[in-house]
C-alpha cells in the first residue's frame, strides 16, 4: 500500500497493491474491465477540475465515487458520458474511447445527472418513450422497455401522471428509469440521493441495489454511509486528484496497518490523575504516534492512542500504564471509520463532520441533506 507523498512528486494514491498484483497475474480470471480512465485531466480555463486521475471498474461492480464538493466528481462523470471532452488522458467504456467512439460509449451508458433532464409537462410514459427513441431503442421493443424500466424503478403506478405533478422521490426514480431505458451496461449516477427526504433516500438506495446485478454502476456521493451501504469499491478524489481506491472493507480495516486503541485508566487507590502526565508517559511508548484525550470524569480518563504503521502497541501500552502505578480499567482496539479515513486522505477539516449531520464529508457546502 502507498500512502503519503511520493519522492517524484506524483500524487500519493492509496491502492491495494496485493489485490492489484493478484489481478494482473490471474490470466484465468474472467474479470472484464468496463471502465478505464487513464491520466484524465480536465481543465476549465485556468482551473484544473480533474488532475491526472486513473482508475478502472470491473463489470458488475458498484463503485462509490466519493469526494467533497468541488472535488471533480461531476466533471469526471461528464467526461465518461461524452458530455465533456477531456483536456488530456483517456476514458474508455467497454474499450470504446469517449472521444473516438462516443456513439458506442453512449449506447452502453445510462446517465443520471445531478439534475435529471425531466420535462414537467410530459406524462411519465410519454417521457420514457421519448428518451427511449432518442437512445435508439427499436420501435418494436419500446413499449416493453418502458414497462420494464418503469417497473424496475417503481414508477409503474404513476405512468400516466404528469412529471411536474410528481414528488421529488418519484421524479428521481423517473430519472433512473430514463437512465436504464436502453438497458445500458454501465450506469453513471451523480449524487442520486441528493435532495431527497430520508424515506426517499432509503427507497432510492434499495432501487440502486436492485439494479446492481445487471449493470456496472458508478455513483458519486459525499455521503459516507451511502458508500458503506451500497458499494463494493470506493474511489476517493479531492481537489481533482485521486487519493484512494480500494474495497470499502480494505479501506476501513487495513488502510494504514496502524491501530487505534481506546484505554480507560484511573489513579490507584482513589488517587487523582494528571492528564498531561498520562499523555506524556503514553506518548513515549514505542510505536505510539499520538495520544488524544477523549473523556475525563470521576477520576476516569479515557484516551485514544494511535500507533504508527505496522505497530502493535497494546502489550506495551498496558505495561506502561501498570508500571506508572495507574489502574488499567479497559483497553481495546477500535477500527477506523470510513469517515476518519476519508478525513485523513483528503485533509478535509474535522470540524465539518462533527456537525449534527455528521454523515457528510468535510467541505460539503450543499444544502440538500
Ligand atoms: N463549467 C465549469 N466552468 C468552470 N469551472 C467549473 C465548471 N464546472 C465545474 N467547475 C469547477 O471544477 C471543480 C470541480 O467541479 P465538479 O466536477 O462539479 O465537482 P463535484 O461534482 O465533485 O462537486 C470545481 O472547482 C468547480 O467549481
Ligand atoms: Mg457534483
Amino acid at each position: 500500500m502507498i500512502i503519503g507523498g511520493c519522492p517524484n512528486g506524483a500524487p500519493a494514491v492509496y491502492t491495494n497493491q496485493a489485490e492489484l498484483l493478484t489481478r494482473q497475474g490471474s490470466h484465468s480470471s474472467n474479470l472484464i474491465i468496463m471502465i478505464t480512465v487513464e491520466g484524465l485531466t480536465k481543465r476549465y480555463a485556468n482551473h484544473v477540475a480533474v488532475d491526472n486521475i486513473s482508475f478502472s471498474v470491473e463489470r458488475g461492480q458498484i463503485v462509490g465515487f466519493l469526494g467533497p464538493n468541488g472535488a471533480g466528481k461531476t466533471t469526471t462523470m461528464r467526461v465518461l458520458t461524452c458530455f465533456l471532452p477531456p483536456t488530456s488522458g483517456t476514458a474508455r467504456v467497454a474499450e470504446f474511447d469517449v472521444l473516438e467512439q462516443p456513439m458506442e460509449v453512449k449506447k452502453r451508458i445510462g446517465y443520471l445527472p445531478e439534475t435529471p433532464p425531466l420535462y414537467p409537462e410530459m406524462e411519465v410514459v410519454e417521457y420514457l418513450e421519448y428518451v427511449g427513441r432518442l437512445k435508439g431503442v427499436p420501435k418494436e421493443s419500446l413499449a416493453r422497455r418502458v414497462d420494464e424500466a418503469a417497473e424496475k424503478c417503481s414508477v409503474g403506478d404513476v405512468k400516466s401522471k404528469l412529471i411536474g405533478k410528481l414528488s421529488k422521490g418519484y421524479r428521481q426514480r423517473v430519472g433512473l428509469a430514463q437512465a436504464i431505458i436502453h438497458n445500458p451496461d454501465v450506469l453513471i449516477l451523480d449524487e442520486p440521493t441528493s435532495g431527497l427526504d430520508p424515506q426517499q433516500i432509503i427507497e432510492t438506495r434499495d432501487l440502486i441495489k436492485g439494479l446492481a446485478g445487471e449493470h456496472t454502476i458508478i455513483l458519486s456521493t459525499h455521503i459516507l454511509p451511502e458508500v458503506e451501504q451500497l458499494c463494493e469499491r470506493v474511489i476517493i478524489i479531492a481537489k481533482g486528484k485521486l487519493v484512494a481506491t480500494d474495497t470499502v472493507q480494505n479501506l476501513t480495516s487495513r488502510l494504514r496497518g496502524a491501530e487505534t486503541v481506546a484505554i480507560e485508566i484511573t489513579g490507584r487507590n482513589g488517587a487523582g490523575l494528571s492528564t498531561p502526565d498520562v499523555l506524556e508517559r503514553l506518548e513515549r511508548v514505542a510505536g505510539v504516534s499520538r495520544v488524544l484525550e477523549r473523556d475525563s470524569r470521576d477520576g476516569n480518563l479515557t484516551l485514544m492512542v494511535e500507533s504508527e504503521q505496522g505497530q502493535h502497541i497494546r502489550p506495551e501500552l498496558a505495561r506502561a500504564v501498570v508500571e506508572a502505578g495507574w489502574n488499567l480499567n479497559e483497553l481495546h482496539a477500535v477500527g477506523l471509520s470510513l469517515e476518519e479515513i476519508f478525513l485523513e486522505l483528503t485533509g478535509a477539516p474535522k470540524a465539518d463532520v462533527t456537525a449534527p449531520h455528521a454523515t457528510t464529508v468535510g467541505g460539503f457546502a450543499g444544502g440538500n441533506q
